[in-house]
């Protein structure tokens, strides 16, 4: 068996030295060291042999088809660059065609609008908080001063859970009680965050207005903060944000959760004020909204507003990403057509 053996060794070898294709070199391995090939099966026969032959035996068969493995590797690259060679001269590969490219995401429009703000408000100090998308009915509305079946809630069409008194958030602004119970450590600590994320309104789907967008609260708390560090504030954030010579406006308006509550117009983007399409020919264009924190506002975050005060504003990035690019239509921000998206 032993002769057998070597006899096939020689054969195998010289039949691998001679193969030139790799279909060819494939079928050399099935017929002699693969599971079924003739070298393994005669290994398997080395328990049939008498006991004083089998050690040897079978060290020599496994030594043979080790030999021949690794003469078959070494066949299979040398096949393998021949044949690379060969398509090459015969043009089968071009190695001058550009590869395959790999399609790669972006951000969204709106998260680099977004990403923008954050760093704008991070270099004032003002750090990240965020809150939850699902609300209930108190923090959203009555512990900012919006009670039960008051006309102020109009302002926002809500969107209601089959759980009672559980809402998806119509703004931003309940942040402000979170963060203030969080953060203020009963009322003894100031605070400056920023709230951004989605908000949820029950609202018919126009060019103008969705049913779920973003907002970014702003929140400062302190034992000194008025008026003019608000209108400063934000004055510094518009130009930043904008462009370094904007005119900032505030008029006065009415929040349920601000007192006094204000609008904030920069000058138009577009046309400097001059009056375009985009501003409605008003030269302005409206931001977000602002105000003091409402007394009442500040007690229901753990603050005695006797000595405490603060501002706060809300605005709205999908906003400023249809102003800076041209957008006319917001429905494009959720559609998800990479039509819109690559262009960012
Ligand atoms: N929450 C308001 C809204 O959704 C926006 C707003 C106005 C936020 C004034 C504020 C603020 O913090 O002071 O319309």
């Amino acid at each position: 068996m032993l002769e057998k053996l070597e006899a096939l060794y020689q054969e195998a070898l010289d039949a691998l030295g001679q193969i030139n294709a790799s279909d060819a070199l494939t079928e050399w391995e099935r017929r002699t060291i693969g599971r079924k090939g003739e070298v393994t099966l005669l290994l398997r026969q080395t328990g049939q042999l008498p006991p004083e032959e089998r050690a040897a035996f079978g060290k020599r068969a496994n030594e043979i088809k080790n030999l021949l493995t690794t003469a078959f590797a070494e066949q299979e690259t040398l096949i393998r660059e021949q044949e690379l060679a060969r398509s090459m001269e015969e043009g089968q590969i071009d190695v001058t065609l550009p590869g395959r490219v790999t399609p790669r995401g972006h951000l969204h429009p709106a998260t680099q609008t977004l990403r923008e703000i954050y760093a704008i408000w991070a270099e004032m100090g003002f750090q990240v908080y965020r809150s939850r998308d699902v609300e209930t009915d108190e923090v959203n509305f009555e512990l900012l001063n919006i009670p039960q079946h008051h006309p102020a809630r109009d302002m926002w069409d809500t969107f209601y859970t089959t759980e009672p008194g559980v809402i998806l958030r119509t703004h931003t602004s309940p942040g402000q009680i979170h963060a203030m119970r969080e953060y203020g450590a009963n009322g003894t600590k100031p605070i400056r965050v920023i709230l951004p994320g989605m908000c949820y309104r029950y609202e018919q789907i126009t060019a103008r207005s969705e049913v779920q967008f973003n907002q970014v609260e702003g929140l400062a708390i302190g034992r000194n903060i008025r008026m003019t560090d608000l209108k400063g504030t934000l004055t510094e954030f518009a130009r930043r944000m904008y462009g370094a010579d904007r005119r900032v406006r505030f008029r006065a308006s009415h929040f349920p959760f601000t007192e006094p509550s204000a609008e904030v117009d920069v000058d138009c983007i577009l046309c400097g004020g001059e009056g375009c399409n985009v501003c409605k020919y008003t030269g302005w264009l409206e931001i977000g909204g602002c105000g003091m924190v409402h007394p009442v506002v500040l007690q229901n975050g753990g603050y005695d507003p006797t000595t405490w005060s603060g501002f706060a504003f809300g605005i709205g990035p999908e906003r400023i990403t249809m102003l800076k690019h041209g957008i006319q239509d917001i429905r494009y921000f959720w559609g998800n057509d990479l039509r819109f998206l690559n262009q960012f």
